[in-house]
């Protein structure tokens, strides 16, 4: 278990409680932080949910998962995050909240902290250099639903010891991820392919070129994606994927990274895919049904 014992996570959202949840089922004492109760209950309640899915598949031990959940504390109190070994950040896409909570945390946290951030498309660098701890700043990019895809992003940025990439490639190995090393541009590797794909889904229904649940069918049943880009866009949240393209357009300045005019209705509208309720299809209907997207 490399030399790694107390995990720290910031955010408890999608991605927070999922890289929390895999942290603690692999034996390792957990503090997840985010800024309300109420968040951190949700994260909480999310976590019981998929590690009972697990046990219901026969794919975890009873025992295991309520050893797991002992191992997990949740805060609203940055500062409970001192005394942990990684400290892995997944809270909103936008590097300002990033770097306050990472300086605040440099201050607390030994020498022996590595930081680590969960970013889609921001750069390592931006959060490294405004750290006294650059060589001890890595990516390490799960997946959505993190319980459940395999791959971790793990990622060296120019000032990012070996030492350090090291102990986080074998940290991200120890949760059972099979990591891959990327280089440090926006977007790693895998967004860097992804994101158009998923923005140019949502010109396609712009421009009318199917149905929201046509265009999820074709790329599904055509080239045999689990789901179809809508849904995926919807599993992601809206804002994020937002966040996500204004970063990379404003790093590549190419237009297959541009934020389409209907994401950012959407947004507007609090359509942000399946965590709140709504996005292209709207989930408080079982089976869910399409949303009116004003075409
Ligand atoms: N916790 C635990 N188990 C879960 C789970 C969760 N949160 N979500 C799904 N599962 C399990 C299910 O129980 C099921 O288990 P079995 O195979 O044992 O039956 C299995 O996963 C498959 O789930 P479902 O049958 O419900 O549905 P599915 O077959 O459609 O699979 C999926 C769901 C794994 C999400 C699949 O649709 C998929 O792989 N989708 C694509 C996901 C993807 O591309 N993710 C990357 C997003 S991009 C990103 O993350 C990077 C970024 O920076 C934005
Ligand atoms: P989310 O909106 O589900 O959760 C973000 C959480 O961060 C929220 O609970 C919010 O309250 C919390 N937060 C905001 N400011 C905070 C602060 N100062 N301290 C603690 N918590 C704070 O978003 P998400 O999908 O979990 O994304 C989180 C990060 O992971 C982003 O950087 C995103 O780009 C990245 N990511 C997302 C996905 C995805 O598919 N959604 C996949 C890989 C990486």
């Amino acid at each position: 278990m490399a030399d790694i014992q107390r995990v720290g996570v910031l955010g408890c959202g999608l991605m927070g409680s999922g890289i929390a949840q895999v942290a603690a089922t692999a034996g390792y004492e957990t503090t997840v932080r985010d800024v309300s109760q109420e968040i951190l209950d949700r994260g909480r309640a999310g976590i019981e949910k998929s590690l009972g899915k697990l046990v219901e598949k026969g794919k975890l031990q009873p025992a295991d998962r309520d050893a797991a959940l002992k191992r997990l504390k949740f805060t609203t109190v940055a500062a409970d995050l001192r005394t942990v070994d990684i400290v892995i950040e997944a809270i909103t896409e936008d590097l300002a909240l990033k770097n306050v909570l990472f300086l605040e945390l440099d201050g607390l946290c030994g020498p022996g902290t590595i930081f680590a951030s969960n970013t889609s498309s921001l750069t390592i660098a931006e959060m490294a250099g405004a750290t006294k701890r650059a060589d001890r700043f890595v990516g390490l990019h799960f997946f959505n639903p993190v319980p459940v895809m395999p791959l971790v992003e793990v990622v060296r940025t120019i000032t990012t010891s070996e030492q350090t990439f090291k102990r986080a490639f074998a940290f991200a190995a120890s949760l059972g991820k099979e990591p891959v090393a990327a280089k440090d541009n926006s977007g790693f590797i895998v967004n860097l392919l992804l994101v158009p794909y998923l923005l140019d889904a949502i010109r396609a229904v712009e421009r009318g070129v199917g149905s929201v649940p046509d265009i999820d069918k074709a790329m599904q049943l055509g080239c045999g994606y689990p789901m179809g880009p809508l849904t995926l866009l919807d599993l992601v949240g809206l804002d994020t994927t937002h966040h996500i393209a204004e970063i990379m357009f404003k790093e590549y300045r190419e237009a297959r990274y541009a934020p389409p005019p209907l994401l950012k209705r959407m947004v507007l509208a609090g359509m942000y895919g399946r965590k709140a309720g709504k996005g292209f299809y709207d989930y408080s209907s079982n089976p869910p049904i399409v949303s009116n997207l004003g075409l």
